[in-house]
């Protein structure tokens, strides 16, 4: 019995994803659509005039509107919503699992799964139209542990960005060896943001990840590179309560913009940064986080190891960051928190905060999915 509803199970998928693709063949090669009207925010001078057949998300980022998007289009983020009022085609299956009910119920979809078929009607956010593409040279490739390298970006084209600490840009990967068409990805920025002319990227190595097998194994310095931003609003709340930062690996990039941002600020407010690796061969930053305690008189660093070996003869705190911060001893309650990394570790930290009484709409978070 089981295993004949398996076999009809089974058959009834095959048969599924054997139109799914006949339609993607029929798309690429048969279909038509001509040129579509894009309506964005029912403004006529904000409207597009694109060829049919691509997913949204390409067709305004060849328009020079930029969705925020970390997966380079594969549907894996969720990051890419945009309001479809008209045009859109029934909700697919690969958007569900993004969508609330609530954005269902407000048309919301994923810009890079909805394809245009026929003419659209949108609405984006206003603070879009202020993303803008940028043009720039790698200046400085610093290499902050085995795995993680900072990049510096020298704009050329404009030659300023203004962003917020906390904020991140989209690095275009150009075609290269591996990778036979232009994909971009999310990096926090890293640096001052008093300093627009320079922006520096913390790069985790991804193995076999196109932007960063790309970044690690092909860029050179004096290279041109491609970026468009600032998105986000993973930014510091304007309060004076106590702070706690919690990052692991590369998630330490946008903690130390918004620490330069305190420093610049005089923001003289508690704050402590639980910094998770696995042994020192993961830490960086050191020297730099010892200035910030000395220029900050509240912060506090607490870099933690889950698998200190014998050599790294460690002293610090030790055990996973979600015990070395439930162990923490700070008024959970009253304070607000800050959390960037892989989204694994943000869930585990954010169940620790809840667990001592820290509202969850007091902790913040850029998810690295
Ligand atoms: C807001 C935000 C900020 C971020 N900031 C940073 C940062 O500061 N520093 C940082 O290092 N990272 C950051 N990231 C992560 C970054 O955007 C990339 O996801 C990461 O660098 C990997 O990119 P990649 O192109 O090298 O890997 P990808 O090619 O995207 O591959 C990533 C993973 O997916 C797998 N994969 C590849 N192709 C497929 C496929 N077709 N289907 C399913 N799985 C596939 C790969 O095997 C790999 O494990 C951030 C992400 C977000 C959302
Ligand atoms: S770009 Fe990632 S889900 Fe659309």
């Amino acid at each position: 019995m089981i295993t004949s509803l398996a076999i009809q199970v089974g058959v009834v998928a095959a048969i599924g994803a054997l139109l799914a693709a006949l339609i993607e063949l029929a798309d690429r090669f048969i279909a038509n659509y001509g040129e579509c009207r894009i309506t964005i925010n029912d403004e006529e001078e904000r409207s597009l005039n694109v060829q049919g057949g691509g997913h949204l998300l390409g067709a305004l980022a060849e328009n020079k509107l930029f969705i925020p998007s970390a997966c380079g289009g594969r549907g894996s983020c969720g990051l890419c919503k945009v309001k479809v009022l008209e045009g859109g085609g029934p909700l697919l299956p690969t958007e569900a699992p993004y969508l609330s009910a609530t954005e269902r119920k407000n048309n919301v979809r994923l810009s890079c799964q909805v394809k245009v078929r026929n003419n659209l009607r949108i609405e984006i956010p206003q603070e879009l139209f202020a993303i803008k593409r940028y043009a720039g040279r790698a200046g400085k490739i610093i290499d902050q542990t085995h795995d993680m390298k900072q990049l510096d970006i020298e704009l050329t084209e404009p030659e300023t960005l203004d962003f917020k600490a906390g904020q991140y840009v989209q690095l275009t990967a150009p075609e290269y060896a591996k990778s036979d068409q232009p994909i971009y990805r999310a990096y926090s920025i890293c640096s001052d943001p008093t300093d627009e002319s320079t922006i520096s990227l913390l790069i985790r190595r991804v193995p076999d990840g196109i932007c960063t097998t790309w970044v690690f194994d092909y860029l050179k310095v004096g290279d041109q590179v491609e970026l468009n931003g600032p998105h986000g609003e993973f930014c510091l709340q304007p309060t004076a309560r106590e702070i706690l930062f919690i990052a692991g690996g590369s998630g330490l990039a946008p903690i130390r913009s918004m620490l330069f941002q305190m420093r610049n600020e005089k923001i003289d407010r508690k704050a402590t940064f639980y910094f998770g690796a696995q042994t020192s061969d993961d830490l960086c930053y050191l020297e730099q986080m010892a200035q910030f305690e000395r220029d900050l008189p509240q912060f506090k660093f607490v870099p933690a190891l889950s698998m200190p070996r014998d050599e790294d003869r460690w002293e610090g705190a030790q055990g996973l960051i979600t015990d070395v911060l439930d162990a923490g001893e700070h008024e959970f309650a009253q304070a607000e928190a800050y959390l960037c990394g892989s989204p694994g570790m943000i869930d585990a930290c954010i169940k620790v905060l809840l667990t001592h009484g820290m509202p969850q709409e007091r902790i913040f978070y850029d998810k690295f999915a």
